[in-house]
């Protein structure tokens, strides 16, 4: 059974009179510890389906297991609880608290878990390690980079260990060396810790950093593609796609 299974999902909108088809009958399948690339252009359906997918919204029909739970049957609070323990957020803006430093908007998502003080600075220095901000653990928002900033959110976003992490245009914010960076980084989780990472872009460069790239279209999987020979973090953009 793979981590996330989906199968025919479908998300309608209702705006007034006019019905919004978000999701047209989406199936797909990811293996825990996989890296891949959702793509299409603006509004074909790519966050509707990050929402179902991170639990933050339910589909209008069809079914959705992940881990083997069947995620449409839960009730709001059980949507809640496997949203804070299996998924990891990453946005284009990366939505740090401005007034708090780096340590305390990791600690955020440690609020409930139960965890002691102690234990919980632990794990938070921890996630900082690994992306790599161990001397900016003071720092403010507004005293990072953007890259720096993103690594703060993608810190907050692991330090619950998720079994998905699901970044919605992580680069979008980004100069293109900073995004390789951040390409690096994620390349990184998944490479080293086994890190599932479904990643949002409509850039096909920052999609060629990933093995299987998905593309959407219409509310509809238009192709779904293995990428045998992902692009190493750091290689400059081809000039024809600058
Ligand atoms: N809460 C909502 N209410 C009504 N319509 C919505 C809502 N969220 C999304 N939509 C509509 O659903 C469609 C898919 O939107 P979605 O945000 O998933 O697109 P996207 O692929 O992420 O686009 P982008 O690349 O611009 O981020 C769009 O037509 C959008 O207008
Ligand atoms: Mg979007």
């Amino acid at each position: 059974m793979a981590l996330i299974e989906l199968r025919s999902l479908t998300k309608v909108f209702q705006m007034g009179e006019n019905e919004v088809h978000a999701l047209a009958g989406v199936s797909l399948d990811i293996e825990n510890g996989e890296m891949l690339a959702i793509m299409g252009p603006s509004g074909s359906g790519k966050s509707t389906l990050m929402s179902i997918i991170g639990c933050l919204d339910v589909p209008t029909d069809g079914s959705y297991s992940l881990d083997g739970q069947t995620v449409e049957k839960l009730k709001d609070s059980q949507l809640a609880q496997v949203r804070n323990q299996k998924i990891g957020f990453v946005f284009q803006q990366f939505n740090l608290l401005s007034r708090t430093s780096a340590l305390e908007n990791v600690l955020l998502p440690l609020g409930y878990s139960g965890l002691g003080a102690r234990a919980s600075r632990e794990k938070a220095l921890k996630a900082l390690e690994m992306v790599g901000l161990t001397d900016r653990v003071r720092h403010h928002p507004a005293e990072l980079s953007g890259g720096q900033q993103q690594r703060v959110a993608i810190a907050r976003a692991l330090v619950n260990e998720p079994a998905i992490l699901i970044a919605d245009e992580p680069t979008g914010a980004l100069d293109s060396k900073t995004g390789e960076e951040i390409m690096g980084l994620f390349q990184r989780l998944h490479s080293d810790f086994g890190q599932t990472v479904i990643l949002v872009t409509h850039d096909p460069f920052v999609a060629r950093h990933t093995r299987r790239i998905v593309r959407l279209s219409d509310g509809l999987i238009t192709s779904d593609t293995a990428n045998p020979n992902p692009i190493a973090a750091g290689t400059p953009r081809p000039e024809l796609e600058m």
